[in-house]
């Protein structure tokens, strides 16, 4: 019998990574505590359409992420979004017009890590708490005290404050993971019945507690039938307002957003707030991933590299290629 190889996280990275060593011929089972893939590029299912909550779209500067992005393109997986760009500074809006390729997902931003999961064997709704090494194999322990494995080999692609927890057999890699610190950010999603009467697609906003904003409904694909927007706290908001409750989350950011446009503002006809604890490492790292080979274990995400969805991808194709170079 093969013993499979584990993946915990079900993101990009995770799934980068799963499918290196599935095209190279390995057995994989992944895992995640959530009911469906995507992690923080997950999208919201809501009354108002589909939600990008996270990642709002991505470039791709890697030459080998590119590549991958054309296939995903290919695919129908992928579109370019063009978004009206303007900027907010010193309290003035402004067209802010650049030539950057930005991608979505589409029809919504979780089409491409359901993609890239196809029919690989997965268990959701599946916290595991401990990782542990036995003679020969691993195991994985859950939330609910079930045990999982043997295992040949451990892939953590999780955000690094909950990677270290998994690391209690590699005291080595759980000491440079505990270094790495990530900052929370808080989205709001507000829907109008009539839309706003503003060209204004996506804003980049400085001096104010949003730090982005989107409409939501301007990305190839997003059928709604309400004008959706979606608005980014700065990380410093984020923290100093972590355990605010939702509603008031939503009256302060709606505020804001409605100071820094410049038209009328109606009454949301919906409303959502996501808290993401985990949003993004303080700090960009070029350490690829980690790994200890002759243990069996390696971890991966944003967080080892560029803190975005294109960092993800390439440390789960890092960690994976340490993996495979170990085993040939
Ligand atoms: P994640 O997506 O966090 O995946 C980790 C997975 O592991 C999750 O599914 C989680 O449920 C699971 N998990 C965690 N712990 C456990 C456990 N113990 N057991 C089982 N499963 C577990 N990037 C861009 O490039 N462009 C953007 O515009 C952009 N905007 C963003 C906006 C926001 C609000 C946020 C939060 C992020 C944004 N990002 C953006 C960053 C981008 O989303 C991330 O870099 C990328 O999605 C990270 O992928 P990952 O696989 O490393 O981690
Ligand atoms: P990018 O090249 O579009 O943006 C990078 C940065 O350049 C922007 O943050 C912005 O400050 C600036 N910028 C780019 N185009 C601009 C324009 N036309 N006008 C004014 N400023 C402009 O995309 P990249 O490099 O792929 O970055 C991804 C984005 O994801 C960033 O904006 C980053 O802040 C955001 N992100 C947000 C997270 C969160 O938790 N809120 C987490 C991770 C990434």
């Amino acid at each position: 019998m093969t013993v499979p190889i584990a993946i915990i996280g079900t993101g990009i990275a995770g799934l980068s990574a799963a499918r290196a060593l599935q095209a190279a011929g390995h057995a994989i089972h992944l895992f995640d505590k959530s009911h469906g893939s995507g992690g923080r590029m997950s999208s919201k299912r809501s009354d108002a359409g589909a939600l990008d909550m996270g990642a709002q779209y991505f470039t791709a500067r890697d030459r080998r992420f590119a590549a991958t992005v054309q296939q995903w393109q290919a695919d129908g997986h992928v579109a370019e979004w063009k978004p009206l760009l303007y900027n907010f500074h010193g309290a003035k809006l402004s067209p802010s017009p650049d030539e950057q390729v930005r991608w979505v997902g589409k029809p919504r931003m979780s089409a491409i890590t359901r993609a890239m999961l196809g029919d690989m064997p997965v268990t959701f709704a599946c916290r595991i708490t401990e990782v542990s090494r036995g003679e020969e194999h691993w195991n994985l322990l859950d939330a609910d005290g079930r045990s999982h494995g043997p295992f040949s080999q451990v892939i953590i692609a999780v955000p690094a404050p909950q990677a270290t927890a998994l690391l209690a057999a590699a005291p080595k890699l759980a000491g440079v993971v505990a270094g790495v610190k990530m900052e929370p950010t808080w989205a709001v999603a507000l829907a109008f019945e009539t839309p706003l009467n503003t060209p204004l697609e996506g804003c980049f906003v400085q001096d104010s507690p949003i730090d982005w904003l989107a409409r939501n409904r301007s990305k190839p694909g997003r059928e709604s039938t309400v004008d959706t927007w979606v608005l980014h706290a700065t990380s410093a908001w984020s923290r100093q307002h972590l355990d605010m409750p939702k509603e008031q989350v939503i009256d302060q950011l709606h505020g804001a957003f409605a100071e820094l446009m410049n038209c009328a503002m109606p009454a949301p006809a919906f409303t959502l707030a996501h808290r993401w604890l985990y949003a993004r490492p303080s700090g960009a790292r070029e350490i690829g991933a980690l790994s200890d080979p002759d243990l069996g274990i390696y971890v991966c995400g944003d967080w080892c590299l560029s803190g975005r969805v294109e960092g993800a991808w390439l440390s789960g194709q890092e960690a994976a290629r340490r993996l495979l170079e170990h085993l040939n």
